[in-house]
């Protein structure tokens, strides 16, 4: 079976602690850090940009996954990549010219993604799937934190593992949106291989064990 990676995202996190939340994470076994970026246009909300990466960046050694919910995601690239970012996830929805932002992610040295909003096609994907190193699938519409996982999501899900296996991709197949200890595990058997976990991680009663929680519903069940 394929490697599960759990990429916690630290839009839950308590920022006036971020030290000690990354920290965390990692004693956690986190395998990556989710950086969700927005401006306020793609998304009507506002987070972070440059600054926050190379702070998380200075606290932890772990990939670091930037999930750019902007509009012209390409004016952020080189200053993330230099901020410390080692993936870039940019929207399809506003992303007219996807293959050469992905190649332009890849000359920059980080693993190249691409998200697609519930309501967004995986057709949306079908000629970069070999400029691809990430397939982010929303699993809620993006913009908060703590929504709910929209469970039609699960025959995408389906979708989008048959498309990337019959096309010969190594590209991770990334979930984000409500993903909890109820929702991993049906999303796994789809074939999703990364689950982002913002609320389900910082709002857990053992944030660290909770990692591991995550993980450990991702078995084969007799
Ligand atoms: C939503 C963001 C997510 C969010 C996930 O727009 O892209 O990464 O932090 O949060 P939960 O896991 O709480 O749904
Ligand atoms: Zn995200």
């Amino acid at each position: 079976m394929s490697v599960v990676r759990i990429a916690p995202s630290i839009l839950s996190a308590d920022f006036a602690r971020l030290a000690d939340e990354i920290a965390m994470l990692e004693a956690g076994g986190a395998d990556w850090v989710h950086v969700d970026v927005m401006d306020g246009r793609f998304v009507p909300n506002l987070t972070f940009g440059a600054k926050v990466i190379e702070t998380v960046r200075r606290l932890t050694e772990l990939p670091m996954d930037v999930h750019l919910m902007v509009v012209e995601p390409e004016k952020y690239f080189d200053d993330f990549v230099d901020a410390g970012a080692t993936g870039l996830t940019v929207h399809a929805e506003v992303t007219p010219h996807l293959q050469r932002q992905l190649t332009r992610i890849r000359e920059l040295g980080a693993a190249a993604g691409v998200a697609l909003n519930p309501s967004t096609s995986l057709s949306m994907v079908e000629n970069v799937l070999d400029d691809m190193d990430l397939l982010l699938v929303m699993t809620v519409n993006p913009g908060f934190g703590g929504q709910q996982f929209i469970p039609h999501s699960l025959e995408k899900i389906g979708r989008a593992r048959r498309m990337l296996d019959e096309a010969g991709s190594r590209a991770v197949l990334e979930l984000d949106g409500g993903i909890n200890r109820d929702t991993i595990y049906p999303c796994w058997r789809a074939g999703a291989d990364a689950f982002v976990a913002g609320n389900a991680v910082f709002s857990a009663d053992d944030p660290r064990a909770e990692i591991g929680m995550l993980r450990a519903q991702c078995v084969e069940r007799a």
